[in-house]
């Protein structure tokens, strides 16, 4: 039993930040592929991508953010919005490297928006998170966080970064 002291708070938002700094990394993959030429290159890193953000978008959305609903209710909306145009840019590698020729710029595109979502949920969601939801909340997004799991371990669970 653990007496709440807001360290469930701090490390589901330190989880999230990192799989931000994950998703940026990986971007830079994107990048690096994209110098390179190497579609299936973009792709793949496409498909890491999307594994990272499908169950920290599932925390943010179904943890997180109804509990701020009534506080920012248009900018959530917005980033929402923004989920789901980033997941379907990515979901057209979930199977393969896409044959679309506007593709890899889409994706390009894509993820320069994402680089500025990424702050605008740092900057704005997270900090109004940590000063607004109650204990009995933040238990509630644990339990989302318990059933969704993560695709980046963070040190607590011995993971290396190989
Ligand atoms: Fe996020």
């Amino acid at each position: 039993m653990c007496e709440y002291c807001g360290c469930q708070s701090l490390a589901t938002i330190r989880d999230l930040t990192n799989e931000h700094d994950t998703v940026v990394n990986l971007s830079g993959a994107v990048q690096t592929a994209h110098h390179d030429g190497n579609t299936p290159g973009m792709a793949e890193a496409a498909r890491a991508i999307a594994a990272v953000l499908r169950p920290h978008t599932a925390v943010e959305e179904a943890g997180l953010f109804p509990f701020m609903a009534a506080e920012l209710p248009g900018h959530l909306a917005a980033l929402e919005a923004e989920h789901r145009h980033i997941e379907a840019v990515l979901a057209a590698a979930a199977d393969g490297t896409p044959t679309d020729p506007a593709w890899p710029q889409q994706l390009l595109d894509t993820l320069g928006q994402l680089r500025n979502h990424i702050p605008e949920e740092q900057d704005d969601v997270f900090p109004a998170a940590l000063a607004q939801l109650s204990a009995e909340e933040w238990e509630a997004v644990e339990a989302v966080c318990a059933r969704v799991g993560t695709a980046v371990p963070t040190s607590a669970t011995g993971a290396s970064a190989g």
